[in-house]
C-alpha cells in the first residue's frame, strides 16, 4: 500500500507539472514527498527552462538546487503565478491540513502570495472533515510552549510537542516548534478552529489551510486523475 501512494503521489505530481506549469512562471514550491516528486518532474520536463523559484523549505531549495533548479529568497514585493504543494488531508470543500513536514508557516505565507495554488495528493488524504486522519500541526514561540499546551489543551485539543529522530524537540526553518493537535472530533468549520487557534499568543501559524486551494490534483495508483476545484473560486 505505501508503495502504491507514493505512486498515486507521482502520478499527481506529473500531472500537476505537465499541465500548470511552463517556463518562465513565478513559482513558489511546496514541501513534502509529492512535492518533491513536482520539483524532480520539472526538472525532467524543463531541463533549460526559465523558473522564478521561492521554496517553503530549506529541503525543498535544497532538492531545486540539486536538480539545478535556481531558489532564491522571498523579497517584498512577490507574488508568484502558481504554487505547487502537498497536503495531509483534503475535505470536500477543498480545505487543508498541512504541516505534516513542518513547513507550514512558510507554506502558507507563499500560498497566500500565489495566484492559483495547485494541490497535488493520494487519495488517502481526502477525508470527511479535517482532523479525521491528522492531527493540526501549529507552529509555536519555543518561549512560549508550555503555556500554549496547557491552554489548547483546555480548549478541549490533545496536544502532543513533536519530537524529532532523536527524541528532542523538532524545529522548524524559522527555529520555532511545533505542537500536533488532536481534535475531540472532527473540525467542521475550518476557519473558525484555525483563528481560534491563532488567537493564543506565540502562536506562529496552523496548518489548517482554509480557502486556499485553487485546485486539487488527486492521482491514483492505476494512472488515473481526479481534478476537484473549490466550490467558489479562491479568492487571488
Ligand atoms: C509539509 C506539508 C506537506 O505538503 C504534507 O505533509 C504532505 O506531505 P507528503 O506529500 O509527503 O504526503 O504540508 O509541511
Amino acid at each position: 500500500m505505501p508503495e502504491d501512494l507514493e505512486r498515486a503521489k507521482g502520478v499527481a505530481a506529473r500531472h500537476a507539472v505537465e499541465h500548470h506549469v511552463r517556463p518562465g512562471l513565478r513559482l513558489a514550491l511546496g514541501t513534502g514527498s509529492t512535492a518533491a516528486q513536482a520539483v524532480r518532474a520539472i526538472a525532467e520536463r524543463f531541463p533549460d527552462g526559465k523558473f522564478d523559484c521561492v521554496a517553503s523549505s530549506r529541503a525543498t531549495e535544497e532538492l531545486a538546487r540539486e536538480l539545478r533548479i535556481p531558489v532564491r529568497p522571498l523579497r517584498g514585493d512577490d507574488r508568484f503565478d502558481l504554487m505547487l504543494d502537498g497536503a495531509d488531508e483534503v475535505s470536500p470543500a477543498l480545505d487543508m491540513t498541512k504541516g505534516g513536514g513542518g513547513a507550514l508557516f512558510r507554506e502558507k505565507l507563499l500560498a497566500h502570495l500565489s495566484g492559483s495554488v495547485v494541490i497535488m495528493v493520494d487519495p488517502s488524504k481526502l477525508v470527511g472533515a479535517l482532523g479525521e486522519r491528522a492531527s493540526i500541526p501549529v507552529e509555536v514561540v519555543p518561549f512560549g510552549r508550555s503555556i500554549l499546551e496547557r491552554e489548547l489543551a483546555a480548549e478541549g485539543y490533545r496536544v502532543r510537542l513533536r519530537v524529532g529522530p532523536d527524541g528532542r524537540p523538532f524545529i522548524t526553518d524559522n527555529e520555532n516548534e511545533v505542537l500536533d493537535l488532536s481534535p475531540r472530533e472532527p473540525i467542521h468549520d475550518p476557519a473558525a478552529a484555525a483563528e481560534a487557534i491563532r488567537r493564543h499568543t506565540g502562536v506562529v501559524e496552523t496548518g489548517i489551510f482554509a480557502g486556499l486551494a485553487s485546485l486539487v490534483v488527486v492521482g491514483f495508483p492505476d494512472g488515473r486523475i481526479e481534478e476537484r476545484r473549490p466550490p467558489v473560486a479562491r479568492r487571488t
